[in-house]
């Protein structure tokens, strides 16, 4: 049981491998054309336990330019809802064949455990608090094709890393593609006791927004995961308004930016939190680079482990 074709995180990846991967997600964006017929040869389950609208869908609109029509699954429609377990609806769906399943859950699952009890291929779509590694390979497309090259450069993350499965693959990803990584926010992140801010122990840290600026090529702000901090706890020692003039990208912070550096953010965003409308729309963001990098990584990334589809 298990799946060679799965993706759950970066373990057993090499740096050659994935920038061939990334090779092939350039080449997609060069030729693609938006009249082109999809010729569908099979099918795929997006199933999201978490809500999404960026990496549902980008995997769907991949998974058909790939050649694979996209069937979605929505727990609170399923017998999920009846109490079936994540392993049984799996087991159960694998009987109709799809190529491949597209997964978004919380913490609660355990993605490869349950890869190792069926054969169909789990693509990880962001796992609670683990990783989510196709968030990390198409911010380095965006940053690799915009500012020429990676190797050496310099990504400031700020604001809640303690939760974000953004960082926790950058961390990973950062190791074997080479490139720097450090971080920037407040205490009660920098303290919170989790596997990613453990993860995160020897990396630089910046605990002033200004600092870390100086020192990056690209500032990106991780959205405040307000669902995942227990009784608020984000805004514990700051008020919203604090923390935006600290550790956001305001207006203040936006006026004083060199012109060579570039503002990334997995999104969604908490405007007026960690970002400004006018860093949002500014000529160095990349936030909607980001966006239209994401459905090629995931297109490469159903072409590699699925060997194929329509060309
Ligand atoms: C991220 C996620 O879900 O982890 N969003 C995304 O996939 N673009 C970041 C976030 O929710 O803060």
């Amino acid at each position: 049981m298990g799946s060679s074709f799965a993706f759950i995180d970066f373990q057993n990846r090499s740096a050659d491998d994935l920038k061939l991967f990334l090779l092939r997600a350039r080449e997609l964006k060069k030729q693609f054309k938006p009249q082109s017929p999809f010729t569908i040869q099979g099918t795929c389950f997006l199933m999201f336990f978490e809500p999404s609208t960026r990496t549902k869908f980008s995997f769907e609109t991949a998974a058909l330019r790939a050649g694979y029509q996209p069937l979605s699954f929505t727990p609170g429609m399923t017998s999920v809802e009846k109490g079936e377990t994540l392993l049984d609806s799996l087991l159960n769906l694998e009987a109709y064949n799809p190529h491949f399943f597209v997964i978004r859950c919380g913490n609660e699952y355990d993605l490869q455990q349950v890869q190792n009890q069926i054969e169909t291929p789990i693509l990880n779509a962001g796992w609670g608090i683990y990783g989510h590694p196709t968030q990390a390979l198409l911010d380095v497309m965006t940053i690799e094709d915009t500012l020429g090259g990676l190797r050496g450069k310099k990504i400031l993350f700020v604001g809640d890393f303690a939760f974000s499965r953004v960082f926790a693959s950058h961390i990973d990803l950062a190791r074997i593609l080479g490139y720097e990584i450090a971080l920037c926010g407040p205490p009660a992140f920098m303290n919170e006791n989790t596997r990613v801010s453990a993860a995160s122990q020897g990396i630089k840290k910046f605990t002033s927004l200004e600092e870390g600026t100086e020192w990056a090529d690209a500032i990106c702000f991780l959205r405040v995961q307000l669902e995942r901090h227990a009784e608020k706890k984000a805004f514990r020692d700051l008020t919203q308004e604090q923390y935006h003039q600290q550790f956001g990208a305001s207006e203040k912070w936006l006026a004083k930016l060199a012109p060579e550096k570039r503002i990334m953010h997995p999104g969604p965003v908490n405007e007026g939190i960690e970002i400004c409308r006018a860093a949002m729309s500014d000529p160095r963001s990349l936030i909607l680079e980001q966006t239209r990098n994401g459905v090629f990584i995931r297109e490469a990334l159903i072409r590699a482990c699925l060997g194929g589809g329509s060309k």
